[in-house]
């Protein structure tokens, strides 16, 4: 089939890709004519692993191309729209000017019986409006809502072989003409067995905001029972493995620590919790509140314990951070809770020194003011206390023998629970998880 993708973002650029794999005819179309060159050049614009192997893969067979000219949308059969949905300046809605601009920019170039897909992440009722835009334009188009679950650091897998497909139609039927069309843009992993389900529009749309809204409350949770085990001198990580033990809970996603982060679960429970007010039933989702808050103390419960570690106040401490990206395998900050503890322990007298593999660049631009060290080693030299923020495969094995001789003091604080506190213990260290004794 013949393709547009709409936005080559982290969404945008892996699902043109991930098309192009699936045998169509792709074209990815960006405002952003540094990403479309990178991209045109078989670069990603961002860290994403087997992206760029996939860009040179596609690449060869002449099915994926990239520009920033909207007219080359015409002649495709089906228009992914995969923009962003920023959180407003100053205010917890969703922006909403990058997908009305891409919808409206689309119009002139639709045919009759275009589908125009959305994949990205909107308030309930976006599509209502979108599809009667559409319709005074183009009668004979239709607008589905197909919302991407797809985690970074994972995006090309979790495209090729989704754990389903949601497509939201106006009639919420799967004799609608739109089903045919989407099965054979998905035919292959549908033949492997992934599962659909047909709803109607605003059913899709709160898919995505409730799958979103509903781990980052199983983060949340087992933060705030983090903060109990501290109070309690329990272990939250043997907690969580004998809670995950019974499968209606399970274990994925209890990884206490320094909470969540990314341009995704904070921006999404927000902009959730402003549309559920604007439709009268914020009362709902007020416990998301609840949610932010505990996951922005999870910071700040850092920082103090920081603090407590260096036993006389923060000022002048050299404190190295492992990690700047939001998570593990991606370059992605956005509100990084890595970032976000490093910034704050600079602005109370310290000397922060940052590593991350991927994510330097990024982070530099985010926050100029602190210092950024590509080499691991290098960042760890003369620290007074080592913050592991970002769980990385490298920091995870760092040896607790070799770097207790090339810090000033073997102090550290584990903000994912990812070390062996008995390992790094016996190795001479001073060692503080989150929740843990
Ligand atoms: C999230 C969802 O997982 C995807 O399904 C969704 O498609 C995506 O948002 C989106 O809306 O586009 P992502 O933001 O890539 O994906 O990252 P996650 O893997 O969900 O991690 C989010 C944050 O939670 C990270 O900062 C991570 O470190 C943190 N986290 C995750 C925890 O603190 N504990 C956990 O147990 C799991």
């Amino acid at each position: 089939m013949r393709i547009s993708v709409i936005g080559c973002g982290y969404l945008g650029a892996v699902h043109a890709a991930c098309m192009a794999k699936l045998g169509h005819e792709v074209v990815g179309i960006d405002v952003d004519a540094r990403k479309i060159s990178d991209l045109s050049a078989a670069k990603a614009p961002f860290y994403e692993p087997g992206l760029e192997a996939l860009l040179e893969d596609v690449q060869e067979t002449g099915r994926l191309t990239f520009t920033t000219d909207m007219s080359a949308a015409a002649g495709s059969d089906v228009h992914f729209i995969c923009v962003g949905t920023p959180q407003k300046k100053g205010e917890n809605g969703a922006d909403m000017t990058y997908v009305d601009a891409a919808t409206v920019g689309l119009l002139p170039h639709l045919a009759a019986g275009n589908l125009v897909v959305g994949k990205s992440t909107v308030p309930v009722g976006t599509a209502a409006r979108l599809a009667s835009l559409i319709s005074e334009h183009q009668p004979d188009a239709h607008l589905v809502w197909n919302p991407e679950f797809l985690r970074e650091g994972h995006a090309v897998d979790d495209t090729l072989h989704p754990d389903r497909f949601v497509y939201g139609v106006s009639d919420g039927s799967e004799e609608h003409v739109a089903v045919a069309v989407l099965d054979e843009v998905y035919a292959s992993p549908l033949a492997s067995g992934t599962p659909r389900l047909v709803t109607d529009l605003p059913t899709a749309e709160l898919v995505k905001t409730a799958a979103n809204s509903f781990l980052a409350t199983k983060i949340s949770f087992i933060n705030a029972m983090a903060e109990l085990c501290e109070a309690a001198g329990a272990d939250v990580t043997r907690l969580a493995d004998a809670i995950g033990m019974d499968d209606r809970i399970g274990r994925k996603f209890l990884h206490a620590g320094i909470g969540f982060g990314g341009g995704c679960l904070p921006k999404d429970i927000r902009a959730f919790m402003a549309r559920a007010g604007e439709l009268g039933a914020d009362q709902a989702l007020t416990f998301l509140r609840e949610v932010d808050a505990i996951n922005m103390r999870r910071r700040t419960r850092v920082v103090e314990l920081t603090r407590e570690l260096c036993g006389d106040g923060l000022l002048g401490k050299r404190i190295t951070v492992l990690g700047a990206a939001f998570k593990p395998e991606s370059d992605d900050v956005r509100d990084s809770p890595a970032l976000s503890i490093a910034a704050q322990l600079q602005l109370q007298g310290a000397v922060v020194t940052v590593t991350d593999p991927k994510a330097l660049g990024n982070a530099a631009r985010r926050f100029p003011e602190l210092q950024y060290v590509q080499d691991v080693e290098t960042a760890l030299q003369n620290a007074d206390i080592v913050l592991l923020l970002t769980e990385w495969q490298e920091y995870r094995e760092l040896d607790p023998h070799v770097l207790a001789r090339t810090v000033a003091a073997p102090r550290i604080l584990d903000g994912r629970n990812v070390l062996d506190p008995a390992k790094w213990r016996a190795a001479g260290w001073l060692y503080r998880g989150l929740g843990r004794p």
